[in-house]
């Protein structure tokens, strides 16, 4: 992986293949790994970028909440430390809050969206004291403690027991206080329904069918708010979709991204 100084924290990221650039910004409480299906299959069509959050993966430790303008504004370094002015902005679930926070830091940067499996609106009160409760869970048990409430919401039922142990073994390398920095994070985004709303570029929402955390529901709500957006359900996938259902994932986020010019 390459990387870069953020603010505070060093940044690593997958950097590869050329073409449109694509950045893949990934949910909690996981790592740039989880988008594997998209960087071996895709990589050789465009150019797709994929960090670590801070407090996530190969990246530098977390302190204090990490707000997803801080998400947004490490990515911006990534793009900028390459020379990348625009790029279409992908994220799933948490990344997909980034994505929306990378339009309120600069949309000028965003040169299309992919949403996956991820929602608009803010914490509300009872959204935000689960996340305090599952920040003081995660400082008594550790990453145990995001397992046993998590992982049966991320992926489906009958996922590939293979699937659902990589994803097992991604949370359990996530360190404590990154995800807790996360947590904190994710409780104080603000809502983001009119940064989409004033979004005028591309946009793909994709969704797995059975999504408990973020509900087909949510994917037509954002596209409501994004003029000419188009939605596809993953049949069969809960939370992790691109990762659930890598083939039909990357059919739809392929046909969405060959449609844009190549230059971002
Ligand atoms: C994620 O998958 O990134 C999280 O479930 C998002 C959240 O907790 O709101």
């Amino acid at each position: 992986m390459k990387s870069v100084q953020g603010d505070g924290a060093r940044i690593a990221f997958h950097d590869q293949g050329s073409g449109l650039p694509v950045l893949l910004l990934h949910g909690f409480p996981l790592t740039s790994e989880s988008f594997r299906p998209q960087l071996d299959a895709l990589g050789t069509r465009f150019r797709l970028i994929a960090p670590d959050h801070r407090g996530f993966g190969q990246s530098g430790p977390a302190s204090g909440p990490t707000e997803m303008s801080r998400i947004a504004r490490d990515a911006l370094a990534v793009l900028d430390a390459l020379g990348i002015r625009r790029a279409v902005v992908g994220g799933v679930s948490m990344g997909g809050y980034a994505a929306m926070a990378m339009l309120r830091e600069d949309a000028g940067r965003v040169a299309g969206l992919l949403l996956v499996d991820t929602q608009p609106g803010a914490d509300d009160e009872a959204g935000k004291a689960r996340r305090a409760q599952t920040a003081r869970d995660i400082e008594a048990r550790g990453t145990q403690a995001l397992v046993d409430s998590m992982l049966g919401k991320l992926v489906a039922e009958d996922c590939d027991p293979a699937v659902r142990a990589g994803v097992e073994a991604m949370i359990r390398s996530s360190g404590p206080q990154g995800c807790i920095s996360a947590v904190q994070g994710m409780a104080m985004r603000p809502d983001s329904r009119d940064m989409l709303a004033r979004f005028a570029g591309p946009a793909l929402i994709v969704v797995g069918e059975k999504d408990p955390i973020t509900p087909p529901a949510k994917a037509r709500e954002m596209s409501a708010l994004i003029a000419g957006s188009k939605v596809v359900e993953i049949a069969g996938a809960a939370h992790l979709s691109n990762l659930e259902k890598p083939a039909e994932f990357n059919a739809a986020a392929e046909a969405f991204l060959s449609s844009l010019p190549a230059t971002g």
